[in-house]
């Protein structure tokens, strides 16, 4: 009798240590549901996919999931859908997203100001001159200057040299005169366009299409691949293939959550970065000749090579911009990247 007075409690607490031993088995099973969800990296960025980073930030995901074996999911974010400029710095630091690769240009605000020398204009001859910075102890160092501002420098990927572009011809610096000009964050850029004798203005990416439409701003610069895939083109009549500067970008993470990864998942994320790496800058080139090729077939917009004579006339105008921002950046940096470079010998 006793026992059978008790035997629908000693069952409900039989069920309940079953339930218990269940959500252990469970719990430590590698097949649970919470052992498996993967990490998730937020990759956020303010250009089109079809664009040198679009697609490396795409190839960097796919390869990052496989090295990780799944461990690791990527969101790439393109177009400035989460953030603009300024605001997907602050993410990454709030750790509001995990990885981004803002435009070298736009280190500045965040106290960092040897970036700017990537857009001294002429600085850099060619690509070549370009890797001996970005393989060499100076691309190094200046990564190394991010992590007390909490951000791991993972690689510099290409984008390319610039085109100026406005609604009118741009041969010599005498035809910007007065003209509103769209810099980056860069205080480089903007004395580089006073140089000329423009008007810099400040704005984030994503609203540059609009500006040049409503006529906010007269001209800018970039490189064709971003010229193409905003449409600027379609605003803009004319463009001088100047190769006056270099835009390209430094892939950064939050640097807490980069070194709080386990070790072999970090690994296989630095794998995937070296094999992205080679892809963008792989690419990068014959992305900008194809938006090239594709924005003077759309026949909108004039395109100009300088000729020795007006090119002379740019480099006297812009060569002093390395002089005047030496106190920004520092001497020591920009003559031994004008040493490396070959500008000087
Ligand atoms: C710009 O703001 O003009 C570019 O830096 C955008 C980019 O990320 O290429």
């Amino acid at each position: 009798m006793k026992n059978t007075r008790l035997a629908p409690r000693a069952a409900a607490l039989l069920g309940a240590a079953a339930f218990a031993a269940a959500a252990v088995i469970l719990a430590l099973s590698p097949q649970s549901a919470s052992a498996e969800q993967p990490i998730v990296i937020k990759f956020s960025h303010v250009v089109a996919p079809d664009t040198p980073k679009g697609k490396g930030a795409e190839r960097f995901r796919d390869l990052a999931e496989k090295y990780t074996d799944g461990a690791v999911k990527v969101e790439v974010y393109p177009n400035s859908q989460l953030y603009k400029d300024k605001e997907e710095l602050e993410a990454l630091q709030l750790g509001a997203v995990q990885m981004l690769a803002p435009s070298l240009a736009k280190f500045g605000p965040l106290g960092v100001r040897e970036f700017e020398v990537f857009d001294l204009p002429l600085i850099f001859p060619d690509k070549d001159a370009l890797r001996k910075i970005t393989n060499g102890p100076i691309g190094k160092e200046l990564l190394a200057k991010l992590e007390p501002k909490g951000i791991v420098g993972l690689a510099y990927w290409d984008n390319g040299f610039k085109v100026m572009s406005a609604n009118r011809p741009l041969k010599t610096p005498d035809d910007f005169l007065g003209l509103k000009m769209r810099i980056q964050s860069s205080k480089v850029l903007e004395a580089q366009m006073k140089a000329l004798g423009a008007v810099p203005q400040v704005m984030a990416f994503s609203e540059v299409y609009q500006a040049l439409q409503t006529g906010v701003v007269d001209g800018t610069e970039n490189p064709p691949s971003n010229m193409y895939t905003q449409k600027m083109h379609e605003v803009q009549s004319n463009a001088t293939l100047s190769n006056h500067g270099y835009l390209g970008y430094a892939v950064i993470a939050n640097k807490a959550f980069w070194d709080g990864l386990k070790p072999e998942v970090r690994e296989g994320l630095e794998k995937a970065m070296a094999e992205a790496t080679e892809y963008a800058n792989s690419i990068a080139q014959q992305e900008n000749d194809g938006s090239l090729a594709a924005m003077k077939a759309a026949g909108k917009t004039v395109f100009h090579e300088l000729t020795p004579k007006e090119k002379e006339a740019w480099i006297k105008a812009l060569l002093p911009v390395h002089e005047e921002m030496a106190s920004r950046i520092g001497a020591d940096l920009i003559a031994r990247t004008q040493k490396e470079t070959g500008l000087v010998p």
